[in-house]
């Protein structure tokens, strides 16, 4: 009697499940060294890779360091490096430094190019390393970062980097209409392959705080926050109108930071879009994965795979993370 009224799924969602060769053949999103883009933080000097506490694992350091880095990310197959760079001295109050052509990163991107000219070169378009009060541009007397004197600025910055032959430009700095501003200045000086990765949706957020610590610019920031530029993270549609106009004005791809607390964001750009889409796995992730990593606490070759794929589920083409040289390597023993 139980037998004939006995139950039957329909669709035995495990079948599929039960053997690699069938996960394999069902899987849906890959991730390969392809994905990744590699920050690494410069220093000035010979020598020297300083561990930053909070970001243990991604230390500063020097070119000649930096170069050895490189060759490993090439031979791992990582497309590209992006550059943040620690000045130490040089900080002023309107950024003199960010457009000085015999500075840390036009430096760092010549001789790179120079080594590894197969090596994707990007470079971050922002003041905060170089003015002493740590924000992204240049303030008034009240502490607001001013947007059309910032602009005017981050186009010395971007035709510096041009010049010294990046590859790709990538202005984190949230001002209105610098893309447009950068890509206007790039085509009138000739630099029409250089490519532009607006930072378009890049939200006010607490886990930046570890990269802060690894650019020296915590203490200079002190109290004060980035709210009147950078997003509010309560907001998803402004992140669309943002990305609208930052493909307007000619950028090449556009950025969604941070990462995995906002896989939601990724998705709507990329299926409201379908242009380019990279998203930055930021300092504060990465912490708070490595933190957990060495206490035991969770497995760091399966969370560090699986945070990445998360990536590509949600519509990523590319990720910048930390992380990408460790993952390049355990995607290679596969
Ligand atoms: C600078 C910049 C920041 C990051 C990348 N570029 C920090 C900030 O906006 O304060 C953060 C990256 C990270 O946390 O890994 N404009």
């Amino acid at each position: 009697m139980i037998f004939a009224n006995r139950y039957f799924p329909a669709t035995r969602m495990r079948r599929m499940r039960k053997d690699e060769f069938s996960r394999r053949l069902m899987r849906e999103n890959v991730l390969t060294a392809n994905d990744l883009i590699y920050p690494v933080f410069v220093m000035e000097g010979q020598n020297r890779v300083v561990e930053v506490p909070s970001m243990p694992g991604a230390p500063r350091q020097t070119l000649d360091k930096l170069l050895y880095t490189a060759e490993q990310a090439l031979e791992l197959g990582i497309p590209m490096l992006s550059l943040f760079p620690v000045i130490e001295s040089g900080k002023d109050n309107d950024a003199q430094e960010a457009y000085n052509p015999e500075g840390l990163v036009p430096t760092v991107v010549r001789e790179l190019k120079k080594r590894f000219p197969e090596l994707g070169v990007m470079t971050d378009g922002a003041l905060d390393p170089y003015t002493i009060h740590g924000q992204d541009g240049v303030i008034d007397d009240s502490g607001y970062v001013l947007n059309d004197e910032t602009t005017e600025i981050l186009i010395k910055q971007g035709l510096c980097h041009a010049e010294a032959g990046v590859d790709m430009f990538g202005p984190s700095d949230m001002m209105d209409g610098r893309i447009g501003a950068i890509r206007q200045a790039f085509e009138e000086e000739g630099y029409i392959h250089t490519k532009i990765l607006a930072y378009s949706a890049k939200y006010s957020s607490g886990f930046y705080g570890p990269f802060r610590d690894a650019l020296g610019s915590s203490g200079n920031l002190g109290k004060a926050d980035k709210n009147n530029y950078q997003m509010d993270p309560a907001n998803l549609d402004e992140a669309i109108q943002e990305v609208a106009q930052d493909l307007e004005e000619g950028a090449d791809a556009v950025m969604i930071k941070p990462g995995m607390p906002y896989l939601d964001v990724i998705r709507r750009v990329k299926d409201t879009f379908r242009v380019p889409t990279f998203a930055y796995q930021v300092s504060g992730e990465y912490a708070m994965l490595k933190a957990a990593f060495q206490n035991g606490w969770l497995n760091e070759e399966k969370c560090m795979l699986e945070s990445l794929i998360a990536f590509k589920r949600a519509g990523a083409d590319g990720i910048l993370t930390y992380f990408a040289l460790d993952a390049a390597r355990l995607l290679r023993q596969r």
